[in-house]
């Protein structure tokens, strides 16, 4: 069962004619978005309702499977695992990176989550998973109850457009040479939206939805004219667009001025009500989890160790690693802002040759000696929701 991906390969991307269950253009998950510079990419949505068309503008999507079925979770991820094999000189195979090693959770229709951890720990090649980017070495990932590996076709497609995907780097994710209206055009054309005028229609609508007005002053601009906070609103746009019934932000606001994160969050935050759609916000700030998320998942080495209602998991943290997170918030008092507080103490560790046992054993305060750096914890669920991989809560 367990498949690896040669590094070798375009991160993000597989091998030329390999087999591929999830996604035919390699690197870019939206069937045609022209994204594909600086190693990006971007997806928006084709509309995937009940009756699979809608009109917007006078704009009629093509026919796409349907994804309204409430009665179970939109996304459920089981076991997941994405490994990225590694070899010296392209042949001596020396090991594998286990980015995501055995990940589990699930998200309902208008849920927002977020996964937080810290740099390294795997959240980026767990989203790309999600997009069809990477292919997964094991385990499961299903959207509205029809596994991602069997997606092919028109279903792939729909399935590319019901994800929509907002980077960290807004900047490369926007094609420099385009101008805005181009950009956001390419999405529509390749889902079959409509005349020229309701595109232009839905691009304007979409623009003023996320703050660029006047719309027809953006759309002529290309990327470099637009600051970053700008730029990453034209991402979140081009997200939007095709109707997504799920966005991914795989740090949005990271690379952005502090004086416009805020309103970015926010502006994503009122997105994902209004529409009713399900968040996955990934962020290894656990300072901006509290506003955004309902749920929230603590990934470490590649793993989730804690996760649960946002409230209880700030408000009582199980696992040491969360609570160590929490401690390393900068203090609100401004009189000891300036201390740093390198919280939890020592170095995330080698994906490539994970610590044995617990994985967060060698820096956590807590340990049982003899146990945790032997033995896997087993997942504890101290309340409805709350899970815990912790040998402090299993029995
Ligand atoms: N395409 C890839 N090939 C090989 N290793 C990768 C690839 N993508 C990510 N990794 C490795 O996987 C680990 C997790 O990376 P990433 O998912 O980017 O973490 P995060 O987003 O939490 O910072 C890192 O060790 C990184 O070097
Ligand atoms: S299992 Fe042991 S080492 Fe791991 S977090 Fe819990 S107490 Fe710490
Ligand atoms: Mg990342």
């Amino acid at each position: 069962m367990r498949r690896t991906t040669s590094v070798s390969e375009t991160p993000g991307s597989e091998k030329p004619g390999s087999e591929r269950s999830i996604g035919e253009r390699p690197g870019n998950p939206s069937a045609g978005v022209a994204t594909a510079t600086r190693g990006t990419v971007a997806t928006g949505g084709v509309e995937a309702t009940g009756t699979g068309a809608v009109t917007t503008g006078g704009a009629a999507t093509p026919t796409a499977p349907t994804y309204q079925q409430p009665h179970q979770p939109l996304l459920t991820v089981e076991a997941l695992q994405t490994h990225f094999e590694l070899r010296q000189w392209g042949f001596l195979r020396v090991g594998s990176v286990r980015a995501v090693d055995g990940v589990s959770f699930t998200l309902d229709h208008g849920e927002s989550a977020t996964i937080v951890g810290e740099s390294g720990c795997g959240k980026s090649s767990l989203a790309r998973t999600l997009l069809g980017l990477h292919r997964p070495t094991a385990g499961r990932v299903t959207f509205a109850g029809t596994d991602l590996a069997t997606l092919r076709g028109r279903a792939l497609k729909a399935y590319r457009a019901a994800v929509g995907y907002v980077q960290q780097d807004p900047y490369g994710a926007l094609p420099p040479f385009m101008k805005i209206r181009r950009i956001l055009e390419e999405p529509l054309i390749v889902h079959g939206v409509g005349t020229r005028r309701a595109r232009e229609e839905r691009i304007a609508a979409a623009l003023e939805e996320v703050g660029l007005e006047p719309a027809h002053e953006t759309w002529q601009k290309f990327p470099h004219q637009l600051s970053g906070g700008q730029q990453q609103r034209v991402v979140i746009a081009r997200a939007l667009l095709l109707r997504p019934k799920l966005i991914i932000a795989d740090e949005p606001v990271s690379m952005l001025d502090a004086s416009v994160r805020a309103e970015i969050l926010e502006l994503l935050r009122t997105i994902q009500r209004q529409h009713r759609l399900a968040l996955l916000y990934i962020t290894h700030d656990l300072s901006t989890v509290r506003h955004y998320a309902h749920r929230a998942m603590v990934m470490y080495a590649g793993r989730i160790v804690e996760q649960g209602p946002v409230e209880r998991l700030l408000d009582r943290p199980h696992h040491p690693y969360t609570r160590a997170l929490l401690a390393a918030l900068v203090d609100p008092d401004a009189a000891n802002a300036h201390q740093q507080r390198p919280i939890p103490a020592g170095e995330p560790p080698s994906l490539l040759h994970p610590p044995s046992g617990c994985r967060f054993h060698p820096r956590c305060p807590a340990i049982m000696v003899g146990r945790c750096e032997h033995f896997d914890p087993e997942e504890a669920h101290p309340r409805p929701g709350h899970r815990v991989a912790c040998w402090l809560h299993s029995r």
